[in-house]
């Protein structure tokens, strides 16, 4: 039953050897009385022929039918140098059919035009796709890479539970009733941020685990309700230090999985000048066209949205897409105006310079002189096109241009798409203020720990209270985050106060964990990667559902197994729960 070689390996040597094979069918071709088969393993594809002495068997075997060959390693007339067993082929001299296989729903190759749901509800057989193989095998070298990395440092991998109390992630928990306590709930872990602190308090100094993490959030392209985060959390370390062993992993795992050397350290951005250069927090720096804040060039400038901007404590910027006037019609440019309206913008101004003069719709708001200024400030030259959002609200005019930007360079092809740019977002603001319920929630989580000086800015002005946060980037995605923690009561408790928790609230919500910070909790610090991010960008995928085996599609549901689904009512019955009418579907 065994096989001597796989079907990646045979090569031009192996000529004249007796083999046996096993695999699937992937293809079959008829070339008069001979019959050529693919035979395709996770290795590869082996070309055998059938003699005229086997038409009968060969009219038999169908795609995916599972075969064991038995013959000799030939050269090939019509050599495949696109594939690596190319050059040979073999003369079957017996073949066994170990099990036949139905017409699959989709076909078994690299190009498929199958849609979405019905790979996902035969995922074992879109899962037998050599592409998909390869991205899950790559997503298994980057953890081998993650745990080399982290043992060699002397991380200890601990486990910690599933049925939990409430995180602090900010998302919306998963609940998992509890039989034995009727009315009572466990939440599923965000993540182990606080598991991997009361690690830090019983003294394990360096804790890691590559952990399932759920949240109940709408998803995207880049988001699962379950994901995996590879979380790592140490004591007594420096900012510096935590930061250094975060990029030595990422760079370990660009040499590991991609061969690519990161030259380290990473550049550093604060979150200020992020916001400022690139109007987000996840820059993509492949390229340039770079924010540019205009509220002191025109703030004389007669034109309404300008000036209805900056009389509201707002903002005017500006990109400069290089050279590109001449290519977008008024038609593109309303397609960049939508782009911006779905971000809230009310518009987008624009202007094109040619032959040292700006035209377009706002141009007659300048004279000359301001227009002069505008040109200069935007360091622009003929056939320049400039981009403009004017907003009394600074995200308003953030996220359309940053989206904006994003587009043009993706349209523009602005950068090469083989180009890992990472980068660390550091000082991210510690508390986010909320019109609706006008209160500040932390931005990262309550744990995480105000630069050293700016702990006194917690009550004077939380507006501007920068963190000791950091966020990893590559290509404009968040990979993974990270704080140095609060680790004195005191500070806990101003924290908590500034977010507006009472005393009651602090007790249900963090009671055992504050408890715990009262017995010798030494200064700690730490970060979760997103592991299926990683996994994603290292194959070039679209989404997330490439890198994971088993992945919910954009409804949360899984095609194939139908998750979630009705219980039975003795289920319902056990737990002490009973469906509203209009809930059931
Ligand atoms: P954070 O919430 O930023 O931090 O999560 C860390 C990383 O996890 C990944 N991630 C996701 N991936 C796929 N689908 C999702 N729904 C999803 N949500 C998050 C991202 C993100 O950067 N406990 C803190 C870390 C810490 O402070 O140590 C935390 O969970 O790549
Ligand atoms: P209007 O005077 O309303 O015709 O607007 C002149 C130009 O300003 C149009 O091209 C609008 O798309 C653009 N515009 C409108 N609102 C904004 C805004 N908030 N920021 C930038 N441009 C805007």
């Amino acid at each position: 039953m065994n096989r001597t070689h796989n079907n990646g390996q045979l090569r031009i040597e192996n000529i004249g050897e007796v083999v046996e094979l096993k695999g699937w069918v992937a293809k079959k071709r008829n070339l008069g009385s001979l019959v050529f088969i693919d035979l395709r393993d996770r290795y590869g594809i082996t070309q055998i022929i059938l003699n005229e002495s086997m038409e009968e068997l060969g009219r038999e075997i169908k795609n995916e039918f599972i075969l064991h060959v038995v013959g000799k390693v030939i050269e090939r007339t019509s050599k495949n140098p696109n594939m690596p067993t190319g050059d040979i082929e073999i003369e079957a001299h017996a073949i066994n059919i170990i099990n036949t296989a139905n017409v699959t729903p989709l076909i078994i190759a690299d190009e498929t035009d199958a849609l979405e749901e019905t790979r996902l509800a035969y995922r074992y057989l879109d899962l037998r796709r050599p592409v998909l193989q390869k991205k899950l095998m790559l997503r298994h070298e980057i953890t081998k890479s993650v745990r080399r990395y982290l043992d060699d440092l002397d991380f200890v991998d601990v486990e910690t539970p599933v049925f939990n109390k409430s995180t602090p992630e900010g998302a919306r928990d998963f609940l998992v009733p509890s039989r034995v306590h009727p009315g009572q709930f466990y939440a599923l872990p965000q993540s182990p941020q606080l598991f991997k602190q009361l690690l830090m308090v019983a003294g394990f100094e360096k804790y890691y685990q590559i952990a399932k993490c759920f949240r109940d959030e709408d998803l995207r392209a880049d988001r699962q309700i379950e994901f995996t985060q590879v979380d790592v959390e140490m004591s007594f370390m420096s900012t510096d230090e935590i930061l250094s062993i975060g990029e030595g992993l990422m760079s370990k795992i660009m040499k590991d999985v991609k061969g690519i050397d990161l030259e380290l350290p990473l550049p550093r951005l604060t979150w200020h000048e992020s916001m400022e250069r690139f109007g987000i927090d996840k820059p993509d720096t492949r390229f340039g066209l770079e924010l540019v804040n205009l509220n002191e060039t025109v703030k004389d400038v007669d034109f309404m949205v300008f000036k209805n901007a900056l009389d509201n404590n707002g903002y005017v910027k500006g990109i400069n897409v290089i050279g590109q006037a001449g290519n977008y019609s008024r038609k593109a440019l309303d397609k960049l105006t939508d782009i911006a309206k779905t971000y809230k913008a009310k518009g987008l101004a624009w202007l094109k310079v040619e032959n040292g003069v700006a035209t377009g719709p706002i141009a007659k708001f300048f004279d000359e002189q301001q227009m002069t200024r505008l040109l200069h400030k935007m360091e622009a030259n003929d056939n320049d096109l400039l981009l403009f959002v004017g907003d009394p609200s600074y995200d308003v005019v953030c996220d359309s241009l940053a989206a904006l930007r994003n587009h043009l360079g993706k349209e523009l092809s602005l950068y090469d798409p083989e180009t890992y740019a990472f980068l660390w977002v550091v000082d991210f603001p510690m508390f986010e203020y909320d019109q609706e319920t006008a209160r500040y929630y932390a931005k990262h989580h309550p744990f995480t720990r105000p630069l050293d000086d700016h702990i006194d800015l917690i009550e004077s002005d939380p507006a501007n209270c920068l963190a000791d946060a950091y966020d990893i980037v590559l290509n404009g995605f968040e990979l993974g985050g990270g704080s140095q923690r609060i680790y004195e009561q005191s500070l806990q408790e101003r924290a908590f106060k500034a977010l507006g928790f009472s005393e009651e609230q602090i007790k249900e919500q963090f009671g055992f964990f504050v408890d715990a910070f009262q017995y010798g909790t030494p200064p700690h610090g730490g970060f979760a990667l997103g592991l299926d991010r990683i996994a994603m960008l290292l194959t070039g995928s679209d989404s997330l559902r490439d890198v994971i085996a088993f992945p919910k599609n954009a409804s949360a549901t899984c095609p194939m197994s139908k998750a979630p689904g009705d219980v039975s009512v003795e289920q319902l019955e056990e737990l002490g729960i009973c469906i509203k009418g209009d809930h059931h579907e």
